[in-house]
Formats: structure tokens, sequence, C-alpha cells
């Protein structure tokens, strides 16, 4: 599995229940790593996207102790147990964890990859992950040229779980 968010210079990813900020290369970025793979996240993410329902072009799987939960385009799962059986379909490579804080926080030490736009900006934000800078079990491998939009400059960094 991997994961990938954009992340502000807190570590914070969400405000109100929404993204921090409106950044359309950021955007096409997450669609272009996604498009045709499948996508794992919480209900309060499945939540804030369009609709209310699961992305299009993938396979959606949202987790949810609530077992009357219905979305369109989302498998929906209520337990990690459930969730680890529906996702030994795929190869792990295809999966990638889409948020929110709450799966990221539990999950990303089981991710190979972690895709992280890193906005070089505190955005006030009310919801956060780990620092993966403090993890030593991950390393970055990759780090882009900064890009500037919206008046926010951020970069997309790639860690990779250190082998064994
Ligand atoms: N910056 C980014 O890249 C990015 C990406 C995604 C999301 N976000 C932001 O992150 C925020 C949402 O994060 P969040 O932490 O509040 O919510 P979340 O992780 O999206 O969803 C949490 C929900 O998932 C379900 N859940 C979690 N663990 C479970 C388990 N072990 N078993 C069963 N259900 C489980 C629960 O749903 P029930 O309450 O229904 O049981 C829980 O309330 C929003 O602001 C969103 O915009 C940011």
């Amino acid at each position: 599995m991997n994961l990938i968010v954009a992340a502000d210079s807190r570590w914070g990813i969400g405000k109100n229940g929404g993204l921090l900020a409106d950044l359309p290369t950021d955007m096409k970025y997450f669609r272009e790593h996604t498009r045709n793979r499948v996508v794992v996240m919480g209900r309060r993410t499945l939540e804030s996207l369009p609709g209310k329902k699961g992305l299009p072009k993938r396979v959606n799987f949202v987790l949810t102790s609530n077992a009357d939960f219905e979305a369109e385009r989302c498998t929906v799962v209520h337990s990690e147990d459930e969730l680890w059986e529906a996702l030994s379909k795929y190869e792990p490579d295809e999966v990638f964890l889409i948020g929110g804080a709450t799966l990221y926080n539990r999950f990303y030490k089981y991710c190979d990859k972690l895709y992280v736009t890193k906005i070089d900006a505190d955005l006030g934000a009310d919801t956060f992950i780990v620092d993966f800078d403090k993890d030593p079990d991950f390393e970055i491998i990759s780090e882009s040229e900064p890009v500037t939009e919206n008046g926010l400059t951020y970069r997309f960094v790639i860690y990779k779980k250190k082998d064994d």
C-alpha cells in the first residue's frame, strides 16, 4: 500500500472537514497517481468529496463502524480485518490510502511509499498527521522543484520505507 497526502508546514492536512488549499497542480498529481487504482479512505473523507460519492475511475473502499453506511461507487468495510481481507485481492502497489488523518496515522506504517505534497506555510489546520521526518523507518527518495500556485509554494516529496 502507498499513501498520498498534502500537508502544511505543521503537518496539518484539513480544516473544518475540508482541505486546506486549492492547488490545481497537486490535484492533477493526485489524479495521475490514483487513476485506475484502488483508493482507501475514512468515512469523513468520503463525506468531504463532491456528492459524497467515491472517486470515478478508481476502486473505492471506505472504512466506517456504521453497519448501515452506503455510498455510491464505494465498497464499505467495517473493521481493519475486513479492510485487509478486501485489499488482499490487489497488488499492494496498486493501493493508495487517501485519508484522512485517522487512517493516515493508523496505517502509514504499513505503507511502502508516502507521496507527500509539502506546503511551505502554516494554513491554520485543525487536523494533523504525524511528522514523517521523525520516523526513522522512512527516508526521502525524491523531492521535486518547488511549485508556486495561489500564493503558496510546495514540493512533491516521496518517502520510502527503509529495507529491513
Ligand atoms: N490534505 C489531504 O491530503 C487530505 C486527504 C484526505 C482527507 N483530508 C482531510 O482530513 C480530514 C478528515 O480526517 P479525519 O481523521 O477527521 O477522518 P477520516 O480519517 O477521513 O475518517 C475517520 C472515520 O473513519 C472511520 N474509521 C476509522 N478507523 C476505523 C476503524 N478501525 N474501523 C471502522 N471505522 C473506522 C470512522 O468512521 P465512523 O465514524 O463512520 O465509524 C471514523 O470516524 C478532513 O479535513 C479532510 O479534508 C486531507
